[in-house]
């Protein structure tokens, strides 16, 4: 099965003569039509809970893009939601927590993380999988056990999570607990996400820059890495190959790949590592600054060019994003974008 898929090759760190291309947040707000379908609901959470529909976004940039792969429709707050904290999407203000975690009371008194609790994303990877053509791979996915913890203890979205930060600070051990129960649930989660049909896992740790390079490594990849390890150990996810994404951490390369993930996924900033080290250790992704995307064609080609003849000898690249397409990106740009990075 998906043998012919050059993103699983370029995952298995195969040298390819054309990059393997999809890009984070293909489907969303920068498309007319999701638009469409977005409108019939209220609430974000509410229209992830459709499994018919999120086949229908999650299809919608493969079709209008032919790109390499495809990912579930859903969120990473799912999680929390399930782990009854009450998550809703408001409307220029991002996701809100009803019962955000404000002490250890409740880190302890959360209830018990029940898998099936969310078989409404089973159900759409189901769906998405019987509706993709046999070579094109779905990515699964879940967010860090610390990036999960930083939105929990926040309440809500935010620039610095200062307290989030603070919480930390006076309360490590409560922390830990939290994130032990995360990772537990994102391991269930993601292993039932891959016996309904996820080929890949990406791992999106967006709060990563948040944590001083000790704190990254105790709060973050500890458990990322613990969470890795679960997978690989599994019968049924131990083939699966693991993104890890990591929003611009204060650490070096070495450290990424000590989490155990198959793919490091670059943020746009993320520059100069030592890529030589990663060589035949780990495959590569990104890394176009999704700002780029609102110049004009000459500057998207030059800088897409810097990046595809800097992993033109990287055995194992897949072309991405830095970050997320943002809802002002046009998709005339992501088509052109696209084509360019095939004709190189
Ligand atoms: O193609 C895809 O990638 C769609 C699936 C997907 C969504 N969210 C849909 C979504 C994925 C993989 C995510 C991951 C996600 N969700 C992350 C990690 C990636 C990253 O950006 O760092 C994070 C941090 C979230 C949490 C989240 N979800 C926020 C903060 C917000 C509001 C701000 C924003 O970017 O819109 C969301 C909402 C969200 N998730 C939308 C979509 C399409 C927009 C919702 C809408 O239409 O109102």
């Amino acid at each position: 099965m998906n043998s012919d898929s050059s993103f699983l090759k370029a995952l298995n760190k195969e040298s390819l003569p054309t990059p393997p291309i999809w890009y984070m947040r293909q489907a969303g707000r920068y498309m007319p039509e999701y638009q469409n379908v977005r409108k019939k609901f209220k609430n974000f959470l509410d229209m992830c809970k459709e499994p018919d529909i999120c086949c229908e976004l999650a299809l919608q940039p493969i079709n209008a893009f032919e790109l390499d792969a495809a990912i579930l429709f859903s969120d990473i707050l799912t999680i929390p939601d399930s782990f009854g904290l009450g998550v809703e999407f408001i409307e220029n203000e991002g996701p809100v927590f009803k019962n955000p975690i404000s002490n250890s009371t409740d880190i302890k008194n959360l209830n018990h993380f029940d898998p099936e609790s969310l078989d409404y994303v089973y159900k759409a990877v189901n769906n998405i999988k019987s509706s993709l053509p046999d070579e094109i791979p779905l990515i699964g996915f879940c967010g860090s056990p610390w990036t999960l913890a930083a939105y929990s203890i926040e309440g809500r979205s935010s620039k610095d999570f200062e307290k989030t930060l603070g919480f930390l600070e006076s309360n490590q051990k409560d922390v830990h607990d939290l994130l032990t129960k995360y990772t537990d649930a994102c391991f269930l989660y993601l292993r039932k996400q891959v016996q309904s049909g996820a080929d890949v896992i990406q791992i999106f740790d967006s709060w990563a820059n948040l944590l001083t390079k000790e704190d990254l490594i105790e709060f973050s990849f500890n458990y990322i890495n613990s969470l890795i390890s679960a997978l690989k150990l599994d019968p049924v996810t131990k083939n699966i190959p693991v993104i890890i994404f990591a929003r611009n951490p204060k650490c070096n390369i070495e450290e990424l790949i000590n989490t155990s993930a198959d793919c490091i996924s670059l943020f746009w900033s993320m520059n100069d590592l030592n890529f030589e080290v990663a060589k035949n250790k780990v495959a590569i992704q990104g890394n176009l600054d999704p700002k780029i995307l609102l110049e004009s064609d000459e500057t998207i080609k030059r800088e897409t060019y810097k990046i595809l003849e800097r992993f033109k000898e990287y055995p194992g690249y897949i072309f991405n994003l830095g970050h997320g397409i943002t809802p002002d990106i046009s998709p005339d740009k992501i088509k052109y974008l696209t084509n360019i990075v095939r004709e190189y």
